[in-house]
């Protein structure tokens, strides 16, 4: 806080907001005593202009389409770290050295297993149960084993659970994929890595050798990398109202994975795989009667991983994936209609004024999907998989609102719009 102000006048009412400073972006006007003096509130729907806390872990700059973690940008990471180091970044604040780094990989090797209960978990879900249904639950039920470690304020349970949470998302996530291919499920092994077990949890039959292919390794370390934060949207932001409540961290990252789940959100990279697909497939659509379906008011279709709340631009984590999808796809040997759809209607749309004047550019969910399917995964994996990448985000954003002394319980108010006062009516007089 500064001693700059903003000046407010309400009536004949003038009040003095304090103006919190960011190191970088916008100005915050301090109003949390409006209501006080004045008895009114602020009204945002979605929250659009309004900053529910300070963080020091991930900025972005919407406008000219920056994204940095802890200060490093999201390109230099993508190319240059592993995802379990971005983690490490992201929860504690600095990249970790070699000894950090070796440490922090065999402390989450070490805790890769789910405990043998949890099948019976998996086993009761029927086959067609949506990978990201189970994710969530199954992140909730883990919570059952490790009661001890629920208390926010108690440092170090909180990071044994952080280790916990990153290290069983790939098992959890495999499981789910396998229950619904009515498969056995792999058990994690200790000379793999983080990305390769997941790997070899999700493709491999017990009865083979496990061979991961290196480049598809590399290629979802850089996707999970993507997805590790994003500062306040959606899903972090329910995993930090859940745990403003002082919720463990396990049910709160459930919460996440539940908000992931829509197709506005994280569902949207499967969504834009199956808008695609109907382009390839259905000789009545194109990419630009696709276009008219998401510019008619009257229709809800929306163009699926196009537009964002934040980006008024190319979102960096797009670019990065628009090149990629054509290396990946090289080198795994796949070719890919999709592929050549996705890039007809991204500039299709870039044309279009509607598009133009309303800022809407690919988001991130507009390429991953087509990398997801090259590397072998199944449409309704895709959120899984981002999902995996957003782990750690989630638990740096709950550690950071844990610690931080101005944290309240999270509690909007509301515009009350419905019957001021009514006599009731019994039920025989209705
Ligand atoms: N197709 C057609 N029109 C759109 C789209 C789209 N994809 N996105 C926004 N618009 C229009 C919207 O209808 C509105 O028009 P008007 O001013 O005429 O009412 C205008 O653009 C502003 O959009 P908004 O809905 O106010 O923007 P928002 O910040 O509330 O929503 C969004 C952001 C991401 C939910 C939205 O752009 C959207 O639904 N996109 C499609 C779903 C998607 O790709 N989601 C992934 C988001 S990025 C990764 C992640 O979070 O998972």
């Amino acid at each position: 806080m500064t001693d700059r102000t903003a000046e407010l006048t309400i009536g004949d009412q003038q009040l003095e907001l304090p103006i919190i400073e960011p190191t970088i972006g916008n100005d915050g006007l301090g109003i949390s005593s409006l209501r006080n003096i004045t008895g009114d509130v602020t009204f945002d729907p979605g929250f659009a202009n309004t900053a529910g806390t300070r963080s020091s872990i991930t900025y972005i700059n919407g406008a000219e389409g920056i994204l940095r973690h802890r200060g490093y940008s999201i390109e230099d990471l993508a190319l240059n770290a592993e995802f379990l180091e971005v983690a490490y970044l992201l929860l504690f604040g600095e990249l970790p050295n070699q000894q950090q780094l070796a440490e922090w990989n065999s402390g989450i090797a070490g805790h890769a297993l789910v405990k043998e209960e949890m099948k019976r978990f998996f086993d009761a879900f029927p086959n067609n149960a949506h990978p990201m249904a189970i994710m969530a639950s199954a992140t909730n039920a883990i919570s059952t084993f490790y009661e001890e470690y629920h208390d926010p304020s108690d440092e170090e349970a909180v990071i044994e659970s952080a280790i916990r949470l990153i290290a069983k998302m790939p098992t959890i996530a495999a499981w789910s994929y396998k229950k619904s291919m009515g498969m056995p499920y792999n058990y994690p092994r200790s000379e793999l890595d983080y990305v390769e077990n997941f790997l070899h949890m999700m493709f491999h039959l017990p009865t083979e050798e496990t061979k991961v292919d290196p480049v598809i390794a590399r290629a979802l370390n850089v996707l999970f990398i993507l997805h590790a934060d994003h500062e306040q949207n959606c899903s972090t932001a329910m995993v930090r109202g859940v745990g403003s409540s002082r919720a463990n961290l396990f049910t709160s990252v459930a919460a996440g994975i539940s908000a992931l789940w829509g197709p506005l959100h994280g569902g949207a990279n499967q969504q834009v795989i199956e808008m695609l697909k109907t382009i390839v497939e259905d000789p009545e659509e194109d990419a630009q009667s696709m276009i008219a379906r998401a510019k008619d008011p009257d229709d809800p279709f929306k163009l699926m991983g196009f537009g964002h709340r934040v980006y008024k631009n190319h979102d960096p984590r797009a670019i990065v994936l628009r090149t990629y999808a054509d290396d990946v796809l090289a080198t795994v040997g796949v070719s890919d209609p999709l592929l050549e759809v996705a890039k007809e209607l991204e500039q299709a749309a870039l044309q279009d004024d509607y598009f133009i004047e309303r800022k809407l550019f690919p988001n991130v969910d507009f390429y991953s999907g087509i990398i997801f399917r090259a590397l072998g995964f199944p449409s309704r994996m895709f959120t899984v998989l981002f999902s995996i990448g957003r782990v750690p985000g989630w638990i740096a954003q709950w550690k950071e609102m844990t610690e931080d002394p101005e944290t309240r319980i999270m509690r909007p108010r509301q515009i009350y719009v419905g019957k001021v006062e009514r006599d009731f009516v019994r039920l025989a007089d209705r």
